[in-house]
């Protein structure tokens, strides 16, 4: 697909990932809807897609993914712009990350669901007649090495994206003739705001190593190489395929490896006291 004039909604274009996706996007001369709760990041933004010259036109809309009114304003905003969409990418996310009997059953636990999970199902459910009108269009779900591989304190994350995995593999299946591709892409660590939302609290250390973590523009490019050419799924870097592959086929032995080398060492102290 030649991206010029193509229309390409990316929620949570405030930041990181998103950002640098709605970024490329414009780089490429697409007319590209920007949308999340921040309306000033945006509109920052917007304007300097506008700016790049090359035909690329932008369009901020503020929205709160978890609200089912706020995604009809985004898709009945953009229709009213511009009159098709091209290519969705659902985007906007967050982890609130830590031992599960320590998250807020409604802060954490049902606003991450809201997000990351109803937010794209809903968010696709209202683009996907204009697509099936038009015979065309992409869905490019952000997903993350957590829906592949869960970790501790990544129960709520990790469930979000599994949902997000289930989902796009089943639409997938049900939207290919109508000429829509579905893609999931599942980057490993990237240096986005993601980790200071996410309350971590290591005592082990563990993070992702410098070598394996991504920066935001790279995955935004990613994003826009789908579109050229797309593919049902990508792990980004490929490396983490290995984890993948580790877990499916020897998950006991990724089960001791991870409750010795983390959750034992990061619950130590809560042991003693217990
Ligand atoms: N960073 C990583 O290591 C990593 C790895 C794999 C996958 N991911 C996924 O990548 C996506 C983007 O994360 P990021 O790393 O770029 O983090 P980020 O910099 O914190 O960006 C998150 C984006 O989501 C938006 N958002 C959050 N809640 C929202 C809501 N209720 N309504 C609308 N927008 C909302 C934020 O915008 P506002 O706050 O302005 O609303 C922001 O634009 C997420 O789905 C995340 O799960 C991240």
């Amino acid at each position: 697909m030649d991206l010029k004039g193509k229309v390409v909604i990316v929620t949570g274009a405030s930041s990181g990932i998103g950002e640098a996706t709605a970024r490329q996007f414009g780089k490429q001369g697409a007319r590209v809807v920007l949308a999340a709760r921040r309306l000033d990041k945006l509109d920052n933004l917007a304007q300097e897609i506008a700016a790049l010259g090359n035909g690329a036109e932008a369009l901020a809309v503020q929205a709160d993914l978890s609200n089912l009114e706020d995604i009809k304003l985004l898709v009945g905003q953009t229709l009213e712009k511009f009159g098709r969409i091209d290519v969705l990418v659902n985007n906007a996310g967050f982890g609130r990350l830590g031992w599960l009997e320590t998250l807020d059953p409604v802060k954490d636990i049902e606003a991450q669901f809201a997000v990351n999970v109803l937010g794209v199902v809903q968010t696709t459910r209202q683009v996907l007649p204009v697509m099936i009108g038009q015979r065309s269009g992409h869905i490019i779900n952000m997903c993350s090495m957590a829906g592949l591989v869960a970790t501790p304190t990544y129960t709520i994350y990790a469930a979000s994206k599994h949902a997000v995995h289930g989902f796009s593999e089943a639409l997938r299946r049900e939207v290919k003739p109508w000429g829509i591709h579905v893609s999931l892409i599942y980057p490993g660590g990237v240096s986005t705001e993601f980790g200071q939302h996410a309350g971590i609290q290591r005592k082990t250390k563990a993070t992702t190593p410098k070598f394996m973590l991504l920066t935001a523009d790279e995955v935004g490019q990613a994003v826009t190489r789908l579109v050229h050419r797309p593919r049902a799924m990508w792990i980004i870097p490929w490396l983490w395929s290995v984890s993948v592959w580790l877990n499916r086929n020897f998950n006991a032995l990724v089960d001791t490896t991870t409750i010795k080398g983390f959750t034992i060492p990061e619950r130590e102290e809560e042991m003693k006291v217990l």
